[in-house]
C-alpha cells in the first residue's frame, strides 16, 4: 500500500514502543542503520538498557515478578532507583502491571497511573527482551523532540512519524503522555516539519487519527484510510475499530525506486 523506496538511514522521531522499527528490522529492511528518538527520557533510558544491559534488566525484572502485588506496585512507583538499569526495569514493570498499560505523568513529571487488575501480568518476557536487544545493537538512541530529530535527517533517509494522535471523540482530549502534552499547535508544527522534509525530497510517512485537523494539515499528500483496533478505552463498549490516517509523500518525490514497507 505505502512504498518507501530504497533509503539510507531509518528515523523514528516518536519511537514509543518502536512497532515499525522492530517490524522493519525483522524484515531485514534496515541496511543503513536507524536513529530512534523520543522526548521522554525514561523511555529512551529503557531502550538504552535493553540494548546495553539486557542481562541486568532480566535479573531486575525477575525480582519484580517475584514480589509483585498491589502494595509492591505502589512502592516501586514511588521510588526512583539509582542505576539506569534499575530505572529501566522499574518503567517496564510499571508498564506491564499498571492500569491498561497507560503511560501518564502528573504536572511534576511523576508517573501516576494506578495499578491494573491482572492475574498473571507478563512482567518478564526474556526471549522478547533479548530479541529487542539484538535489534537495537547498532541503533542510535536520542532523547529529543521531533523538530530536532527531523533536523538530523538526510535527504536519502526515510522517516516514520507516529505522534500522539489528534483526539477524535467528544470526550477525549489532546494526548498527555508527559507534562507538556501534544496540542494542536504541536500538530501544526509537525505538519510544517513534514512539508519541509518533502521539499528536501526526503521520504516520510506519518500516522495519526482520522480527524479533520489531520486531513486539513496533510491535504496535499496521499492519505490512506486504515481501520485499526483500539483497546485503550476504559469502557469496553467503546473499544473496537477506528479509522486512522496513514500519510505518505512518495507521490510528491521525483525518484521512486520502490520496495514495500
Ligand atoms: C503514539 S506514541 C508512539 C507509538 C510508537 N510508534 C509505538 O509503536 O509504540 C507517541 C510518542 O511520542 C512521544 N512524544 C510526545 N511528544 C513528543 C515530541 N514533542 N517530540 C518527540 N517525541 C514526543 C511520546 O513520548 C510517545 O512515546
Amino acid at each position: 500500500m505505502a512504498e518507501a523506496g530504497n533509503f539510507r538511514t531509518y528515523h523514528e522521531p516518536f519511537v514509543g514502543g518502536g512497532a515499525l522499527f522492530f517490524e522493519l528490522h525483522r524484515q531485514g529492511a534496515l541496511r543503513d542503520g536507524a536513529v530512534l528518538s523520543d522526548r521522554n527520557p525514561h523511555l529512551i533510558e529503557v531502550w538504552q538498557a535493553v540494548r546495553s544491559d539486557v542481562d541486568g534488566l532480566v535479573e531486575r525484572l525477575a525480582e519484580h515478578r517475584e514480589y509483585h502485588d498491589e502494595a509492591y506496585y505502589y512502592r516501586v512507583r514511588a521510588e526512583i532507583p539509582e542505576t539506569p538499569t534499575g530505572r529501566a526495569a522499574r518503567v517496564i514493570y510499571l508498564n506491564k502491571t499498571c492500569f491498561n498499560g497507560l503511560y501518564r505523568e502528573n504536572s511534576r513529571g511523576r508517573f501516576n497511573v494506578p495499578v491494573g487488575r491482572y492475574t498473571d501480568p507478563p512482567i518478564l518476557d526474556e526471549d522478547n527482551l533479548r530479541a529487542c536487544s539484538v535489534a537495537l545493537a547498532d541503533v542510535e538512541l536520542r532523547c529529543q523532540g521531533f523538530e530536532e530529530a527531523a533536523a538530523g535527517v538526510g535527504r536519502h533517509d526515510f522517516v516514520y512519524f507516529d505522534p500522539p494522535y489528534v483526539p477524535v471523540s467528544k470526550t477525549s482530549v489532546f494526548t498527555s503522555y508527559q507534562k507538556g502534552g501534544f496540542d494542536e499547535a504541536d500538530q501544526r508544527r509537525l505538519a510544517q516539519v513534514y512539508l519541509d522534509l518533502t521539499r528536501k525530497n526526503t521520504r516520510a510517512m506519518l500516522s495519526n487519527s482520522w480527524a479533520e485537523l489531520v486531513l486539513e494539515c496533510y491535504g496535499a499528500f496521499t492519505i490512506h484510510e486504515l481501520s485499526a483496533s483500539r483497546n485503550l478505552n476504559s469502557r469496553t463498549d467503546r473499544r473496537g475499530a477506528v479509522s486512522e490516517a496513514l500519510i505518505d509523500n512518495f507521490q510528491q518525490l521525483p525518484s521512486a525506486r520502490k520496495i514495500a514497507v
